[in-house]
């Protein structure tokens, strides 16, 4: 896993293109996978870029790329609001549908919770989904997550339970395998760093 860099965005987008769930299913609060076509690709670049130029100190994203043996397969993200004071932040995950159900949702949280939790200074990792969505849910039970109360949303216009969760420190479950880690001071010295 690793951030996501311009050059990989045709890649991505192909395992986009090729389906992240079922066509009548809507796992994401925000309905991105509606989009077709160059449609999908402007504004899945344009979603990558904005997060990239409006990151601060206060409010910052990461999305990693997740690889298995070469192959790009998925992303996975956390985004923080007033990080310095709150020291919590939501992931965010998807993969290409070919490659569900097979840990691999599971192994890329672990990471991305060892990562926040001990190289980045959060407090807590939250996460939130649909109740009709097991796996994301499977994957948070898996983690350690414990449920933290439920909001109604609509969802493309229809009503919907989207259940939220939060991992406390002490309650991780740890991946079976050591995380390594690089280049996190880099990044805590980056998304500090103030325009003076
Ligand atoms: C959510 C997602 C990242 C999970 O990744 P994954 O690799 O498929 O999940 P895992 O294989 O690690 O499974 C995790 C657990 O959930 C369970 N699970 C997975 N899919 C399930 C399903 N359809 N029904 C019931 N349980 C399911 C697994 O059995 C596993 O638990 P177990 O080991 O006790 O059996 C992936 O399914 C995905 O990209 N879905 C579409 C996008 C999405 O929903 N993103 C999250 C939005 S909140």
């Amino acid at each position: 896993m690793r951030p996501l860099r311009d050059a990989d965005f045709p890649e991505v987008l192909a395992v986009v293109h090729g389906g992240i769930h079922a066509p009548d299913f809507m796992p994401f609060s925000f309905p991105w996978t509606d989009a077709t076509g160059a449609e999908m690709d402007r504004q899945f670049l344009q979603y990558h870029w904005r997060a990239r130029a409006e990151l601060t100190p206060e409010r910052w994203q990461l999305d990693l790329g997740v690889w298995e043996e070469g192959r790009l397969v998925g992303v996975q993200g956390v985004s923080t609001r007033d990080f310095p004071v709150t020291r919590t932040g939501e992931t965010g995950s998807w993969l290409g549908q070919q490659f569900h159900g097979r840990g691999i949702g599971t192994l890329m949280r672990q990471a991305i919770c060892v990562l926040c939790l001990d190289h980045l200074g959060f407090e807590e990792v939250t996460s939130a989904a649909f109740a009709d969505n097991p796996a994301s849910q499977g994957v948070s039970r898996k983690v350690g997550y414990r449920r933290n109360g439920e909001e109604r949303w609509a969802r493309k216009g229809e009503p919907a339970i989207m259940v939220r969760l939060v991992l406390r420190k002490e309650d991780l479950v740890r991946p079976p395998h050591d995380v390594e880690v690089e280049g996190a001071d880099a990044f805590v010295e980056f998304v500090q760093a103030r325009a003076t």
